[in-house]
């Protein structure tokens, strides 16, 4: 056995890497990003959209992440190397761990400003929003601190320490969130809210709402730059994949769904547009502490909430990386994880710096630096990664590689389904192959404007 391969961990059990999987994909993607992504794509068409993505797409998607790092046990570069050496297909897990450090930088920023927010509930006379986002040394200050936890994190070892702390906060997260959903709900006005969210108005549905919610789904998922595989290399081969990845996302959906059920009664019923975009969740949120008994108390306790769930993403996010580079390219863990954790820092600048401190970082080509980061690494390049890597498990690896690595452990997916001709992996091994591919593809070519 290989130095490396003894330090390998694995999950204490199934329920612990389902809580570090969930803990990754649980963040500030379901409540910071799905509402204001669902508000800018027309509310209750989106989710459904949202819905089939998921479940057709992603959740065959994530099966296949999973088996490639249970088989191969590694990272998403030595995953690959270990199946096709020496060839091309490796610049997907390089394409991987770039991924992971830019989606790192500008999501550092927002974890920055939801770290702040705790104390900033406390003040009798904060600063709105806008300005603070906009004063260049807090919000600095903010992301290097953020990225600062990360680093100690990952530097002392991911298992333990993250394992408990996500099985004790992530249900305090969900317990707070309803006791919000309540009071949002029942706010005068709400309702328009919960039609917005509710009630899908079909016109609304374009080629932009499939990539919008196939992005955000992956985004939510940590899905398209090898995650799973990482995280899923760490797995016994007597775990069920197929349901612990059916918890997974059935989870982190909820949330997301938790989420708008939160923010759009409460935004409705404060007459605000729900297509504020990034700012929404710091702006609306606030307004309705205001309005609630002790609410900067229980304000306080979300946002740290809610920094803790970034965290158990951000934490992900820097292990891809250093996974990588700890493996194949023999640096030390700690000296990794420093030198990454710096070079997500530099990177996250001009994003810190894009909503307000400088003004020629506002406007890119239309948009402001943190939302083109969030559009190029968060949107297009996990689809990309997905679309490669469906191709790479269904047609080069193979699904039946694949189907072999999933039916361990799970009996359910070598059977017939209601006394079909043809078993789950079959049907697994078709959306692999052709669905995936040809979804995430035309949605992509939607991008770049091919269809018009
Ligand atoms: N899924 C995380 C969230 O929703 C973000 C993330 C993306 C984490 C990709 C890891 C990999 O907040």
């Amino acid at each position: 056995m290989q130095a490396g391969a003894e330090q390998r961990g694995q999950w204490s059990s199934k329920i612990g890497f389902i809580f570090a999987a969930a803990g990754s994909a649980i963040g500030l993607g379901n409540i910071w990003r799905f509402p204001y992504v669902a508000g800018e794509n027309g509310g209750a068409a989106f989710v459904l959209v949202y819905l089939a993505c998921v479940a057709l797409i992603c959740l065959p998607y994530m099966f296949a992440e999973l088996a490639l790092g249970r088989n191969t046990e590694k990272n998403p570069v030595g995953a690959i190397r270990a199946i096709t050496p020496r060839s091309l297909w490796i610049a997907i897990g390089i394409l991987g761990v770039l991924t992971g450090v830019f989606i790192l930088s500008f999501y550092a920023v927002v974890a920055g400003w939801t770290f702040g927010y705790i104390f900033k509930l406390f003040l009798t006379e904060p600063t709105p929003f806008t300005e603070f986002i906009a004063s260049p040394w807090t919000v600095i200050g903010l992301t290097a601190l953020f990225i600062l936890f990360t680093v100690l994190v990952v530097y002392g070892g991911v298992s333990n320490g993250i394992e408990r702390w996500s099985k004790l906060l992530m249900p305090l997260l969900f317990i707070l969130m309803i006791l919000l959903i309540i009071r949002s709900v029942t706010l005068t006005g709400a309702s328009a809210g919960l039609e917005f969210l509710l009630k899908p108005d079909f016109s609304k549905i374009t080629g932009k709402t499939f990539l919008a919610a196939l992005g955000q789904a992956f985004f939510s998922l940590s899905l398209g730059m090898g995650l799973m595989i990482t995280y899923g290399s760490y797995l016994s081969k007597k775990d069920n994949v197929i349901t612990s990845a059916l918890w997974i996302a059935s989870l982190d959906t909820l949330v997301a769904m938790l989420a708008g059920l939160m923010i759009f009664p409460a935004l409705f019923a404060l007459g605000k547009a729900p297509d504020a975009g990034p700012a929404l969740v710091f702006i609306v949120l606030p307004e309705m502490f205001r309005e609630i008994p002790l609410g900067n108390l229980i304000g306080a306790a979300f946002f740290l909430l809610l920094s803790i769930a970034a965290l158990t993403s951000t934490i992900s996010l820097l292990e891809v990386p250093v996974a990588y580079l700890v493996d194949e390219k023999r640096w030390k863990r700690k000296y990794t994880v420093w030198v990454v954790g710096a070079f997500a820092l530099l990177l996250a600048i001009p994003s810190a710096l894009s909503q307000g401190a400088v003004g020629w970082l506002g406007n890119i080509g239309g948009r402001d630096f943190l939302s083109l980061m969030s559009f190029l690494w968060g949107d297009i390049s996990l689809a990309l990664g997905g679309l490669l890597l469906t191709i790479y498990i269904g047609w080069v690896w193979g699904v039946s590689n694949a189907a072999e690595e999933l039916a361990k452990g799970s009996t359910f997916f070598k059977s017939r389904p209601f006394g079909l001709p043809f078993t789950n992996a079959q049907i697994w091994a078709f959306f692999i192959r052709y669905v995936c591919p040809v979804f995430i593809f035309v949605v992509l070519l939607n991008v770049f404007g091919v269809f018009g």
